[in-house]
This record gives structure tokens, sequence and C-alpha cells, in this order.
């Protein structure tokens, strides 16, 4: 076993770079920063049947986190001994000690993504899986928990997906979303890193996110609530990000938005853009002081963004596919660089906006249509050419893109790997 001393320096060494990575936008190199004596290994996986199987029939009206499949896939670390055998076993309640450091201080860290059944051969394919893996492998190191390898993690996803795969919805609109999660086990009162966590991953069949068709989203942009900071753990998918940012959702809700949309104080008086409910957003504008270049910018990922899953798609496509996505709007220039609050409400008000979306693994790619800020309704572009669209032509094109590499339909595609069953 290493010593404390040895242990906390290579923790604060891999934090340093964990930062500088996440601000580089690279989650490489993601490794466990313990000594762990036995390795987390698929094939060692012990599988308990649930004694009967449950009645399943999919409807597309099933909503999320209604429903879950039979198992539930499990692993437990204690620091001095590694990994025991990964377990497929019956879904049900977990047991844990009511001192654990999850229940109170919040250690624990998930992730989620989505397994979708090819629209014309039936297969099943995981949405860019290495890439939610290396997520979760920093959101678990940020929490000083074990770090899975995110090909170790991917494996065993993939395991879990071959037994319970009945559950996934035969409906190219629909998925089986899938929840990794570790959580803090150790059952001590005292504010430290966990010396044992358990990991494991639920399974969701649930309908499309539109139940009722695709429709923009109105923003409560209310400087009140801070999301995430400089030095937060905001561009980690842990649960202490999200308890906290259900006040603002609720008192959004109440005043008829659909999410609140995330501020973040600069210095002298204006605000960054930075995210909106659990979506990364982007505006597709008239470059400022340019006659007509076309510019879709993003927020950089840093303490005060999730690294979206979606976010990297929709850059990669956008500075991959130019040719694609230019139908409508010509050449588009992809930037990732923080949006000021001043300078989009200016452009705005001069009509330079011609659309802003959000993604997110829930809902895809989501057209903004509204805005509330400093006490201003903003009415922001969706489709000139149609007042009753869903979406504007840049979103709705990225959304079918994302959709056909998600359901097969632009087959062999890197990002979503046929799971063999
Ligand atoms: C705070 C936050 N931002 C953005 C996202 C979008 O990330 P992804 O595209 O990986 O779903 C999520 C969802 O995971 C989120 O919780």
């Amino acid at each position: 076993m290493l010593s404390r001393a040895v242990r906390n320096n290579s923790l604060r060494a891999f934090s340093r770079r964990e930062r500088n990575n996440s601000r580089n936008n690279s989650w490489k190199d993601v490794r466990c920063c313990f000594s762990s004596i036995h390795e987390l290994d698929p094939n060692q996986m012990q599988i308990t049947n649930i004694a009967s199987p449950s009645q399943f029939e999919f409807k597309p009206s099933m909503l999320f986190g209604e429903r879950y499949s039979d198992h539930l896939l499990s692993a437990d670390w204690v620091r001095s001994e590694g990994w025991g055998a990964p377990r497929i076993e019956p879904f049900d309640n977990l047991s844990i000690h009511p001192a654990a450091s999850s229940l109170h201080y919040g250690v624990q860290c998930f992730d989620g993504l989505k397994v979708y059944r090819g629209k014309h051969d039936d297969k099943l394919r995981m949405f860019r899986p290495i890439d939610h893996a290396k997520r979760f492998a920093h959101s678990a190191a940020r929490m000083t928990m074990p770090a899975i390898p995110p090909e170790v993690l991917v494996e065993l996803m993939e395991r879990f997906i071959r037994h319970d795969k009945r559950f996934v919805p035969n409906d190219p609109d629909c998925s089986m979303y899938l929840r990794p999660t570790m959580i803090g086990t150790t059952a001590k009162l005292g504010v430290s890193p966990p010396e044992s966590v358990k990991f494991f991953t639920i399974a969701n069949p649930c309908g499309a996110y539109f139940q009722k068709g695709l429709r923009p989203m109105a923003l409560l942009a209310d400087p009140t609530y801070v999301r995430a900071w400089e030095g937060s753990a905001g561009g980690a998918k842990v649960g202490p990000n999200y308890g906290p940012v259900m006040l603002p959702q609720q008192l959004a809700h109440q005043k008829g938005f659909t999410q609140p949309m995330w501020l973040y104080p600069t210095k002298d008086g204006d605000y960054q853009i930075t995210e909106c409910g659990t979506l990364n957003l982007f505006v597709l504008w008239k470059k400022p002081g340019s006659s007509n270049e076309v510019e879709l910018v993003t927020a950089p990922v840093s303490d005060l963004i999730l690294p979206g899953i979606n976010r990297l798609s929709v850059v990669e496509l956008v500075k991959q596919d130019a040719a694609i996505l230019s139908e409508t709007y010509g050449k588009i220039t992809l930037v990732e660089r923080p949006v000021l609050m001043s300078e989009f409400c200016a452009a705005l008000e001069k009509g330079d906006v011609f659309e802003f979306f959000g993604t997110g693994t829930a809902s895809n790619v989501v057209s903004v249509d509204k805005m509330h800020f400093n006490g201003k309704d903003y009415q922001i572009p969706v489709d000139p050419s149609d007042p009753n669209a869903g979406a504007g032509p840049l979103a709705l094109r990225l959304r079918t893109l994302m959709t056909e590499i998600q359901n097969g339909t632009r087959a062999n595609h890197e990002w979503a790997p046929v799971i063999e069953t």
C-alpha cells in the first residue's frame, strides 16, 4: 500500500493534471490514481439471475426513471484490497451504513448514457461509451474515489446490456438509459477520502424525451443562483452539483420557464453564459463586428462547464462536416469561447442571433425560443421560415445527424460501436 503522504502527493498531482486536462478539453490518461491491489476485471463477472423475470412490454409513453431492467451491475472497492469481482444480480435496494460518506458529504459521482436498438438492423449500440467512461473516471477522481479504467467500464456495461437486452426499446426514438454511479460507503463521519466505495449501474428503458413533439425551451436567466465557479467541481458529474440546482429549477418552472440559464458573474458586472439546466449551450450568430461571417460559439470546457458528450459531438460535427451543415447558413466557423450576456443581448436586439440551442443526453439538441433576463423578455429566432418549427434549421440538422448515428442509420459510425450479443 502507498503511504498516506505518497498517496496525497499523487492525488494532488492527479488533480493538477486533471485541471489542465479539463482546461484543454482532453480526458486522456485518466487512470486509477490509487494502488489497487485487485483491478476490476470484467472476466470475473459473477451472475445471479432474478428468480422470476418481470413482465416487460415497452411503451413509448414510459417516462425517464419510471421503469428499470431486472438486474443491477455492481462491484465493491476497499482501499486496502482493491476491487472485488463485478456482479450482475437481481435489481434490489442497496443496504448502506447510515454514516456512509455518500449520504452525508455527497461523496458520489455518476454518468448517463443511452443504448439504442438499430432502426434497420436491430443491433444494440451505446453512444460514445468510451467518452462517457473517461468522464466517469474524471468525476470519480475529483471525489477521491478510484477511477475505473474507461475500457473496463465499457466492457462491464456491454456485458450488462447483453444480459438485460430485452429491455432495450425497439423504437428508434426511444432508448435504454444507463446510469453508472459510484458512492462512498465508508462508515466514518470524519470528512476524509472514502476507504470503500460501491460502483453500480442501473438501466432505465424510457420513451422519447419529447412525448408531444419537439418544442423549443424558454430560459430564465437569473443571476441569483450560480451553478459552478472557478475552482468548483462544475466540470465533473458529481451529485453535489445537482442537489443545489433543484431550487432555482423549481422557481424557473413555477414562473413558466423550461429551465434556468446559468450565468457566471465577471469582475466588471457582466455575466458569462455557461449552461442551462443540464444542457450545454450554443449560439449561432453573425460574428460580432463582422459583415456576414457566421459563427457557432460555445463556452470552452472549464470548472464552469460540464464537458458534455453531445457538446463534444456538435463541436466535432461542425468542425469535420461543415459542408453538411452549410445548407441554410453557408460556411459556419466553430468557436470555443465564453459569450457575455451583454454581447448576447446586444446581438439579439440587433437581430444578429440566428439560433440558440442546448445539447444533452436526455434531449439531444434543443432550440431556445425565449429568454428572460434583468426584467426583460427576449424572443429568440427558431426558424424564420416556419413559425411553428420545433427547432431551428441547424439544431434540427445536428439532431438528425446524431439520431442517425445513434440508431445505426449511419452504419458503422465510430461513435456508436455495435455491442455483439
Ligand atoms: C450540468 C450538465 N451540463 C451539460 C450536460 C450535457 O452533457 P451530455 O451531453 O454528456 O449529456 C449535462 C448532462 O449530463 C449536465 O448534467
